[in-house]
Parts: structure tokens; sequence; C-alpha cells
């Protein structure tokens, strides 16, 4: 990549292809470092293409594929092999001329696995072959049509050495097995189902694997397996549950079923990303895979349940129907990541899912949306699109569908997939093509909606009340604004469905007539349905009158958090703390505790003295809590947990992070102190040892104490470090095993070393566990931080090949450890910078993953800011950079 001219892909120039390849054949001979690929392209022009060929000029024409590092070895044209002054070469792209408007083309091609560190097209991950083509990896492996656009029937070969590589597998229906006599072996395999390259998939390696069935709706056995290195054959038991409970999901809520004889998923160690959706054989990244009470924690069997739901759910969501561009990411990332959140919160606890969303949200995506990256779901143009893999597109896309599911209720919304099922089943399309597919069941019109799709930053939404006692009547006045990004000025008021309700004196709901602009929600049948009305804030400024109320009523506004935006409402601690028990939405109940505890924590930074009311609200209403026996413990650990520093950092124009991080800091000694006694009762209860690993209550117990444990942390050493070393020391799982750990991480006791060394000895070389080792130290509240990370880069299992061991350390401490990274030297950033300096070269993806903290210098002190920016500007001089790093460092200096 030249990157003195980077060229900018724009969303407006999409052409349908000039080519269609209706089937390919592809042979591969693998052998680690030199693979050869034989492909067989059948051709056809396309004949909805803008310069499609009309009778007179239809005899031939140019045909442009795509290829990058990949040695061209031949080319045939219709069986002739074709001279070098029949095509042309460059970089990344093979011309051939004259070509006729039907055809076959022949291409061999040979790559070297081994020296691919860019995880990007064929590489060996633990001695295995594995692929991974999304985006743009598979012109790694030959050229082609490489775009989401041209689908075609895969007919695969796999040759290879059997001793070395018993297992060979591609997408769809394995054909056939021959035995050759030089000690290698070949498979065949056949998709029938038409895809696009980016979902083309390739394994092969000494696996076992472990077997399930599942029968679809329509009576279909489907055979289910799970193929891991031997010696982790004894933790892909709950994978396997997760992929069935996910099965049959998405029967009983979308009524789409399982579409092959078999469901494949490998897990690798080496994976730049969680997990691929590749048709009928899901590549995973390990660590959402292999759980066990030893090795994992309940949070990563959820990673592994929601992961693994996620990628089969993109069987319809982007496998059958997937994305005619790059640009429409968000309409298969956002919609299946909706549906892995409604299939998780079905699971168990809904609220704690929610709030668990909207945490990541608000800490990480709104943190995106005010950066120099920010951009709408849809992006308008990219450099690199691996970039584009974003919380916005991602997280926030999944807001924007949930909104839709709002707007419409259940019943409608399940009725507005039908229709897009019906109408896209086979093809490419679009987020448009997607939202008309909703519009065709709906009265709402959703023209002013569809500016979500194309609008980048958080929406903030002020909010003023006004009560007339002499008319009775309450008047709510929402004005929006979205503010300046990137590119884009001055925005359009969006369709901002608020989900709302209002309280009595006694917190009982009042009734709600819905009125001209308010509406019954379309599911007022549940829970958080009942008295709330749903208000369609579409102007820039908007007034919504409620009659009849004897008394100003308490407002609850945005419940379930309807809308991804930000509330600006001046609410006082009493209303604060009167919500906090009395809403009938748990999710806003939670939030008002969330907005007392950040009044609190911003009063303590200003040394206002309004901080000490805050206190006392926030005191008692933590002493309702933890005495609270009726409340789900789960849903209390929520409660009693802070917000986060990059939610905290959200909330102000400019933020000194040590200022912050003391503030931070004191109010949770200050609140662990008043509650001491309570919080290490948590800790000590008997625990719900009884009930199964996973079950709901045993889960929100270990959540629950080990919050207290975390609170406990922030007072001085001999308060709480023998509590946690016993605890560390009779943990009978990994949750509570890890929470001690990284409690202690924090200390300066003996206790710390002695804990960190037990925790390795004890991982004996599991990969994920001694993750854990380095991500725990890497968040640790030190003030010597920086000096211990760089030690710990030192440490004999430090493997900056390993994209996950390089993350627990260097993003851990990155994007986790806010005061250790903000060090006012800035040696927090140069570590950073020096990182992603190193890893570019091997790595270009992993390493444009590490860029965004420093990317937001715009809010620093202008010292920080300084330092920051001098790191940028020493990334960009470092020489040649990669697409992805260059294209998020330039646009991070602007
Ligand atoms: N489509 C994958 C998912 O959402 C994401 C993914 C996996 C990916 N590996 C990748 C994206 C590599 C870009 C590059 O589940
Ligand atoms: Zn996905």
């Amino acid at each position: 990549m030249d990157t003195q001219n980077p060229i900018a892909v724009q969303r407006l120039d999409y052409q349908p292809s000039s080519w269609l390849i209706d089937h390919v054949r592809l042979d591969f001979d693998l052998h680690p470092s030199a693979t050869l690929v034989s492909s067989e392209l059948t051709l056809r022009r396309n004949p909805d293409a803008p310069n499609a060929p009309d009778a007179a000029d239809a005899s031939s024409a140019e045909l442009t594929l795509q290829g990058v590092d990949c040695e061209l070895r031949s080319v045939q044209l219709d069986g002739r092999k074709l001279d070098e002054s029949e095509y042309r070469l460059d970089e990344r792209e093979l011309t051939i001329e004259q070509v006729p408007s039907s055809c076959v083309v022949s291409i061999v091609t040979c790559i070297d696995p081994d020296a691919n560190t860019a995880l990007e097209g064929l590489y060996r991950s633990s001695g295995n072959f594995c692929t991974q083509c999304e985006a743009e990896g598979f012109r790694k492996i030959t050229y082609y049509l490489d775009r989401p656009d041209v689908l075609s029937v895969f007919d695969v070969s796999i040759t290879a050495d059997e001793a070395s590589y018993p297992v060979l597998l591609s997408n769809g229906n394995r054909v056939s097995h021959e035995r050759l006599d030089n000690g290698r072996h070949r498979v065949r395999w056949h998709d029938p189902h038409p895809k696009p390259s980016y979902l083309f998939a390739l394994v092969a390696g000494d696996l076992a694997c472990i077997e399930d069935h599942f029968t679809t709706a329509s009576g279909r056995r489907v055979l289910l397996q799970i193929h891991v290195e031997r010696h982790n054959l004894a933790r892909c038991d709950f994978a396997m549950e997760s992929l069935k409970a996910a099965m049959r999901w998405d029967e009983e809520v979308y009524g789409l079923e399982y579409d092959l004889d078999c469901f494949m998923i490998v897990a690798v160690d080496d994976f730049n990303m969680g997990a691929m959706e590749n048709k009928g054989l899901n590549i995973f990244n390990s660590r959402y895979i292999l759980a066990d009470p030893q090795s994992a924690t309940d949070s990563d069997y959820m990673g592994v349940e929601a992961v693994v739901a996620h990628e089969y759910f993109h069987n319809w969501t982007g496998n059958r129907i997937t994305c005619r561009d790059w640009f429409q990411l968000s309409l298969k990332e956002g919609l299946t990541v909706f549906r892995d959140q409604c299939f998780s919160s079905d699971q168990r606890s809904a609220t704690v899912k929610r709030i668990e969303d909207v945490r990541l949200l608000r800490a990480r995506q709104f943190a995106e949306d005010s950066g120099p990256m920010a951009h709408p779901i849809r992006p308008d143009s990219y450099i690199e699109i691996n970039n584009f893999y974003t919380l916005t597109v991602y997280e926030k896309g999944a807001e924007v569908i949930r909104m839709m599911h709002t707007l419409l209720g259940a019943d409608r919304w399940r009725q507005a997939m039908d229709v897009y099922v019906e109408r896209h089943d086979g093809s490419a399309t679009t987020c448009d093509a997607f939202v008309d597919a909703v519009q065709s069941v709906t009265d709402i019109d959703l023209t002013q909606f569809r500016r979500w799709y194309s609008t980048a930053g958080t929406p903030e939404i002020t909010v003023r009340e006004d009560y007339d006692a002499s008319t009775r009547r309450y008047h709510l006045t929402l004005s929006q604004h979205c503010p300046d990004t990137p590119g884009q000025q001055d925005k359009a008021p969006l369709h901002v469905p608020i989900v709302m309700g209002l309280l009595d004196g006694e917190g009982r709901a009042l009734p709600l007539t819905p009125g001209q602009q308010a509406e019954q929600l379309p599911d007022s049948g549940s829970a958080t349905g009942q008295h709330s009305v749903l208000l369609h804030l579409r102007e820039a400024s908007q007034t919504f009158t409620f009659e009849d109320l004897a008394e100003p009523p308490h407002v609850s506004l945005l419940r379930g958090f309807s809308a991804p935006v930000k509330l600006h409402h001046e609410s006082s601690n009493e209303t604060l703390a009167f919500l906090m028990s009395h809403d009938s939405d748990s999710f806003n109940r939670w939030d008002a505790g969330q907005r007392l505890a950040t009044r609190l924590i911003l009063a303590t930074m200003n040394e206002d003295p309004e901080a000490e009311a805050s206190l006392d609200f926030l005191g008692q209403a933590w002493e309702r809590i933890i005495t609270d026996e009726t409340q789900d413990p789960a849903v209390k650990a929520e409660a009693l947990s802070l917000p986060s520093m990059d939610t905290l950092e959200g909330e102000l124009q400019r933020v000194d992070h040590q200022l912050l991080f003391r503030a931070h800091s004191k109010v949770a000694a200050v609140l662990s102190e008043r509650h001491a006694d309570a919080l290490e009762s948590l800790l000590t209860e008997k625990q719900s040892g009884d009930l199964p690993l996973l079950d709901a209550l045993a889960m929100g117990g270990r959540k629950l104490s080990n919050t207290a444990l975390s609170l406990l942390s922030y007072l001085p050493d001999e308060r709480w470090v023998a509590l946690a070393e016993a605890r560390y020391e009779h943990a009978g799982n990994m949750t509570d095993r890890m929470a001690a750990m990284a409690a202690l991480c924090h200390s300066n006791s003996d206790a710390r070393q002695r804990v960190l060394d037990d925790f390795l000895a004890r991982a004996a070389g599991h990969r994920l566990v001694v993750d854990k080792w380095f991500a725990a130290q890497a968040m640790a509240r030190r003030s010597t931080i920086v000096d211990d990370v760089i030690q710990l880069t030192r440490h004999s299992d430090f493997d900056t090949s390993n994209p996950n061991r390089l993350r627990s350390l260097v993003a851990g401490f990155a994007m986790n450890n806010p005061p250790g990274f903000h060090a006012a030297d800035g040696r927090g950033y140069r570590f950073l910078s020096d990182q992603v300096i190193a890893l570019d070269k091997r790595n270009p993806q992993l390493a444009a993953g590490l860029v965004s903290p420093l990317g937001r210098w715009k809010r620093l002190t202008t010292d920080a800011q300084q330092l920051m920016r001098h790191e940028l500007q020493r990334i960009m001089d470092s020489g040649p950079l990669s697409a992805d790093v260059y294209e998020l460092v330039s646009k991070s200096l602007r």
C-alpha cells in the first residue's frame, strides 16, 4: 500500500460488478510455506451492470480480478494458457484484456501460509491451516472478484499430508475422501448455497471434535461438530449447548431454520477478531469456544454463548442475505448483534443484559462518536474496510435496529423480518432495502428515521419540565442536538423514540392517556411497557403535554434506553434517589443510580460542596440496595458499580484524567468505608455453592460478592488484602479466583506476588488463563504501572504474535487503565505507540485495533494533548505504514 497516496473508497461510487462468477472450483495443495491454489472460475458478463454488453459489442471485454501477496503461476482462458502479453499484473490486480462474455478462467497461485503473520487469507495457527477472508482476505489466496455482491457456488478440494493434517474442512457438505499414494489425502467439499468469497473457509489440521445433532423444526437432522486441538476436547460442551439453544431460538423467534446437513465450528488460538461466520464452517477465536469452570469466568461463559449465537445467526442475516458492498456492513452486523442480544437476554436476566450492553455503548461507542473516527453506522468512505468493524457499526447499529423494534412492537417486527427474508433471500442487499422491508409493514413514516444510517455522533437531548398547578398540566420539552463530527456539521434532527412514564409522589405509575404526540407502546403488554408511552421526538425541540395531574410528577425518560442518545436532565438528588427505588422500569432504576453517582464523582472532582448531599443520597440508596433481600443479586451488583472512567469522560468537555481518577477513587473509597461491614459480609456469606455453576442466582451471587471485593479494594491494604487472599485460596471457580487476583493486583502487599505466582503456576500453560494473568496486571491501579507493563512485555510468556496475548496486556493497559495510560509524563502514550509501530509490520489489523486511545486528544489538557499528538506523529514518521494504521493515525492527527 502506497501510504503517500492512499485510495479512499466512496459509498456513492458503487457500481455493480461487470462480471459474475456462477461457479468456482478451488484445489488446494497444502504445504506450510508453498501452497498451490488452482482455481477455475465460470464467468459471465453481468446483464445488470451499467456497461452491460448490448448485442453488438458482446463479444469480448476486460476482466479485472483482485489479488494481493499471491505469486501468479499461470492463467488460462477457456483452456488456453495466456502469454504474459495477454494480461496485466500489478500489486493488487490482474487484468485480462479480451475476455468473451461467458468463459472459464483458470488460475494457479502459490502462497506462503507460514509467512502470513497478518492472519488474513490462509495462515497457520498452532500448526494447523485456517483461513480468514472477511473482509478482503480472499484475494490473498487467489485472484478473484473479491467483493460481497458476487455470489458463487463453491466446489473445493483439499490435498494435504494425512499424518499432519488428518482433518480437512471447507464449507458445505463433504462429498468424497481419497487416500493418495504419497502419504497425502484429498477431501472434496460442495457448498450448494451461492456465496461471496468472504464467506469461504478452509481448515486443515490435527483436530479432535465433539459431535451432537440438532433436528430442525421441519425434521431435518443436522450433524453438529466442534473441532479443537485434542487437549481442549473437554472444554467444548458449553459451546455446543449454546449452539443448540441458538438454533432453537432462531426457529422459535424468527422461524429461521438451518439449511445444510452439517454445521461445523473450529477454534483456533491465533485470530484477529472474535469469530467468523463462514458458511457451515464458523471459525472462532478459541476464547469464545473453550470454557470450563477451572479456566473460564462467568462472563467468559456469557461471551461464548453470545458469540456462538451471533455467528450462527449470521447464517440468515449475513450469509443467505449478504451485503451489497462493505458500506452496508451494519446490515448484517447491527442486525445480528441485535439478534444475539435478544437471545442472551432470553437465556437469563434481561435487565442485566441490557445494563451490560448500555455500559459498553456509553463507555466505548460514545467515545468513538466523539473522536476523530466518528462515522455513521453506514459509513460514506473508507481507506481500509478493516477499520470499520467498529462499535458504531456493531453496537450502535444494533441500537438502530432495536429502535425500529420498539417503534413496531414484537409482532410487527417479526412481519418486517419475514418480508426482508422473503424479498432478499439468496442475494446481496443494502441497509435501505432493509428499512424498505420494515416500512412495508408499518404506517409510521420511516423517512426521517433513515437519518440514523447517515448521521455520525451521539445526539444529545436536553430536557425541560414545567408543571402548571392551575391547569394541572405538565409540559415536557425535549430538544435534540447532534454535535459536529468530522465532515458533518449542522445535522438535521433525528426521529428519536422516547419510551417514558410518570410517577406520582408515592411512586405509583400515573395512568397516561396517550395524547396527540404520545402513544401507547406497541408492546404495552410487556413488563417495560406497563404505564409507559412512546413519544416520537422528531423536531429540534418539541413540547409534550400531559393533562390532569394533581401534582408535579416524577418523570422517567428513555426507559430501557430506548435510543442511543445522551440525556441532559437536571434532576435533583431527591428525584434520582426516588427513581432508584420507585421506577417501574428496572433499567431506569439502575440508570438513576448511575446518574446520581456521576453527579457525585463530578462534584467531588470540582470540589463542589454539593458533593456531600449527593453522597448522602447515594449512600442511603446503597444501604437499601444492600439490605434488600428480594432483589436479583446480579442487578444489585450493577447498582453498586460506579460508572466507568470512560463513561464519565463522555460527560466532560475537557478532562484531566488524574483529577477524574482521584475523584472516582475517592468516591469509591468513601462509599466502601460507609458500607464496609455490609460489603465484607457479602464476601464471607455462605456462597450459593450447591447451585449449578451457571445458574443465574449462583452467577449473580458471585457478581455481587466480587463487586463488593472490588469496592473494598479502594480502602487501605490492611483492611481487605487478607480477605482477598483467603478468597483467592478458597475459590472454587475461575470467576472468584480471577476477581480476587485482580483486586490484589491493586495492592502493594506480599500477597499480590504470592497470588500472581500461584495463578501462573496453576495455569500450566493454558493460554486463555495466562491471558488473564496479563490482563489483571495491566489494569492495576499502581503508581509503577507503566514500568510494570513494560516489564511484562519482557516476560517469557508474552507473545506479540498471538492477538489475545497481545491485547490482554497492551489493550488491557491502554483501554482499561486510564490513570496509567494517561500518566502525566506521557510514558503511557509512548508505550502504546511503540507497540503500534512494532506490530504494524506483522499484523496491521491488530496494530490498528490499538490506535484509538491515541486519537482522543481533543478533550485532554493542553500538556496531555501535546504528548499524545507527538506519539501519533512519531507513528506517522516511523516508516511506511499499513493502510490500516495510516488511515487511523492520519485521521487522528487532523
Ligand atoms: N464477521 C465477523 C463477525 O462479526 C467479524 C470478523 C471476524 C472480522 N474476523 C474478521 C472482520 C476479520 C474483519 C476482519 O462475527
Ligand atoms: Zn458479526
